[in-house]
């Protein structure tokens, strides 16, 4: 919608106001909950005025679309350019050589404001897309139009200012094996993250959430953003004393500036924001929303299939028939897809050797991998497997052939990273290499997904001629993607970076799956799905049922609340089955039926987090009518002080009646005779309004820590 000079972009909970006077430098006047349609901009360019404040300048200021640095601005500004040292102070005015409808248009959603400098030589667009989803996509192209090549050293995808009733954020942090670990706290002058590991990153996820002090899960207002990238990040939020705050992310170019030469145009990857004032869980909404309306392709639209995946089952131990008694055992209890990981090429015996030489190991598999995928296709699973391009091994046929393939700093030794080093994507030959490979491999073989892994961060990511290539790797990854999926429209590629270190939107234009974290551990994972579902829905989010044992961490689970965490995902299992009794088997089996029933319910209705205390953890999927649920508690360590109180679900329709069965597990174990069996809730269910089991909620029973119970909710009218 546009009011002269002041457009407008409403959708979902949200509105952006941009004021965009020709000859004028461009801003963003309001951005948050969504204003009525008919809200006269001119009125909200009145209230927002901004304050001079006493000690500082004598005029007010506004942040600009990118706060460059000829604004003078006491902020961190979102471009940083030069010529030699010089034309670094950059105004961006809304240009007026041409026509006016040429520089600034809204229609559909979209607003592109179009602005220049001409004395310091300099043109910008910013693009904003609205989705119906209430996800706006944004972001900047810089072009040189001077004779002399500019340099950038820096644009942030876009600067937001965020209204001043969200001063706490949410940030993310991680490790290996603990991805996506949100922290709440004060904004408090401000935060800066850098992401220099060349990859998304397990502990910079580049997400933030802004809230007021009084945001829950299902009430209060907050703005999310999430930079589409996975490469080098930079997140910066800045809370000025003047009680103006501003927010940034942008591609990280340390180092790596670029030079343009005339005409040339530098584009950032995109940043999505959404604002919710139904609390965090409509931020997730429009995210998980977006995905399914945007970003999901053809291929990921049917139901999710339940993987096996060999990793933890047998490692590097791969025989055809180890793999075979697995694919058989998978069939048994009802897999879907059996993917065969790392280890099946050729001199991979460890994490020593064989990355780069991407043909069938013949030591291992005599025969190819033919014989395993006819008779896993025989057994009625489709067939993936695992690959990671991007690397290769000092101890590979090709890395002796081409040493001078990898990204490296002539005069500077590589830092040890799982024995690997990285290829030099940029490069065109490597990539066609890599191509092929994967092209002859898809093209012998009937595969329908790829586990498409990145093992190491990028610690000196020179290229050929010496020059930083980042940046530049990052998207040679996507096109090299783009030419296998152009190739093999068919074939799902899930994203891994040793777990969740390359999980985010920029990747997911490419993927359709992401294997969220290495460890599967129900309880860790418990909360790294928690803080994975802020921005990515349920169905790509891989989760598998590990051993009873976890690998990584030790720590012993009952099957019973391994398959109910592994169900609140795209669900599969990676444990060696043929180690399991027959008890195991038989609640593994159970729970993909479970799955299998309500996987339609899972992966498309509307995800909801219930606010519990640190010792528990609910989540839920409510239909999108409204006529169905599933909700999960986890009792995830002793209760501290008291009994468990009521559970009050959230999202269902208050005009409706339900039952309420607890359908998980099948045999609750607990010290005393419970609530589950005096109301028959396992059998029959109970039978409850939807505004009750809202307000009044329903007891839980005292069970042992480390349980979980899922209640399924069926309307009855
Ligand atoms: C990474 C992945 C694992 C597994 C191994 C194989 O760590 O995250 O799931 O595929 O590589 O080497």
């Amino acid at each position: 919608m546009s009011d002269g000079p002041l457009f407008a972009l409403h959708g979902g909970d949200i509105s952006l106001v941009i004021e965009a006077v020709i000859g004028a430098v461009p801003r963003i006047v309001y951005l948050g909950e969504r204003l009525s349609s008919d809200t006269n901009l001119q009125q909200v360019q009145t209230l927002t005025q901004a304050q001079s404040a006493m000690g500082g300048p004598d005029v007010a200021w506004y942040p600009s679309l990118s706060c460059e640095a000829g604004l003078g601005l006491n902020v961190s500004p979102g471009l940083v350019v030069q010529r030699g040292g010089k034309d670094w102070g950059a105004v961006l005015r809304v240009a007026a050589k041409v026509g006016f409808s040429e520089h600034l248009t809204a229609s559909d959603g979209s607003l592109k404001v179009i602005c220049e400098d001409s004395y310091v030589q300099l043109r910008a667009a910013y693009n904003f897309h609205l989705s119906p989803s209430g996800v706006i996509r944004t972001n900047m192209q810089v072009t040189n139009p001077g004779r002399d090549p500019l340099t950038l050293d820096y644009a942030a995808s876009a600067v937001l200012p965020l209204s001043e009733n969200l001063t706490e954020m949410i940030r993310f942090s991680g490790r290996w094996a603990g991805e996506f670990q949100m922290h709440r706290h004060a904004i408090e002058g401000g935060y800066i993250a850098e992401n220099r590991r060349g990859r998304t990153s397990h502990d910079r996820f580049p997400a933030l959430v802004f809230a007021a002090p009084e945001t829950r899960e299902q009430s209060g207002p907050c703005l999310g953003l999430h930079l589409a990238w996975s490469g080098n990040s930079v997140v910066r939020v800045e809370a000025q004393n003047d009680g103006q705050a501003l927010a940034q992310m942008g591609a990280g170019l340390f180092g790596e500036a670029r030079i343009l030469a005339q005409g040339e145009t530098f584009e950032t990857p995109d940043m999505l924001f959404a604002y919710s004032a139904a609390g965090l869980n409509g931020l997730s909404q429009a995210f998980h929303n977006f995905y399914h309306d945007d970003v999901r392709s053809d291929r990921a639209k049917g139901p999710r299939p339940i993987h096996c995946n060999t990793w933890e089952a047998m490692y590097f131990d791969q025989t055809p028939d180890k793999v075979l008694a697995m694919a058989r055992a998978a069939a048994d209890v009802g897999v879907e897809r059996f993917v065969l990981d790392d280890g099946w090429f050729k001199g991979r015996r460890s994490d020593k050797a064989g990355l780069g030489d991407w043909s069938v190991d013949k030591g291992i598999y005599p025969d190819g991998l033919g014989p395993i995928i006819d008779e896993v296709k025989a057994l009625g699973m489709d067939f993936g497997l695992w690959v990671e391009p991007e690397m290769v091994n000092a101890d590979s046929d090709l890395y002796r052939a081409h040493p001078d393939w990898v990204l490296s700093a002539p005069h500077v030794d590589q830092v040890p990273f799982r024995n690997q080093m990285v290829l030099d994507l940029t490069r065109d030959d490597v990539s066609d290499y890599l191509f092929k490979c994967i092209d002859d491999l898809l093209t012998e073989y009937d595969i329908a997904y790829l586990k498409w892994d990145m093992n190491r961060d990028l610690n000196h990511a020179g290229g050929r001629d010496g020059r930083i290539v980042q940046h530049e790797q990052t998207l040679a990854v996507y096109a090299l993607l783009a030419r296998v999926r152009a190739a093999h429209p068919h074939v799902e590629i899930e994203t891994c970076a040793s777990g969740g270190g390359r999980a985010d939107y920029g990747i997911l234009a490419h993927t359709d799956r992401v294997w969220t974290s290495d460890s599967n551990d129900a309880l860790d994972r418990q909360m790294i799905q928690r803080g994975a579902s802020m921005f990515f829905p349920l169905s790509i989010l891989g989760a598998h049922v590990g051993p009873a044992t976890c690998h990584i961490t030790g720590r012993k689970a009952s099957m019973g609340l391994r398959a109910a965490t592994a169900m609140f995902g795209a669900m599969g299992v990676e444990a060696n089955l043929l180690e399991m009794d027959a008890g195991e088997l038989a609640t593994l089996k159970a729970g993909f039926d479970l799955f299998k029933a309500h996987r339609g319910l899972l992966h498309d209705g509307r995800f909801v987090r219930v606010d519990r205390p640190a010792h528990e953890n609910v989540v839920g999927v409510v239909a999108r009518d409204k006529g169905e649920a599933l909700f999960s508690y986890v009792l995830m360590r002793s209760m501290p002080d008291r009994l468990p109180g009521r559970l009050r679900f959230v999202g269902l329709d208050t005009t409706r009646d339900y039952r309420v069965r607890c359908v998980w597990p099948h045999d609750v174990k607990t010290p005393y005779p419970h609530v589950l069996e005096r109301g028959d809730l396992v059998r029959d269910g109970v039978v409850a309004s939807g505004d009750a089991l809202m307000k009044v909620g329903l007891q839980l029973p005292q069970v042992f820590p480390e349980t979980a119970l899922v209640f399924h909710f069926q309307a009855t009218r």
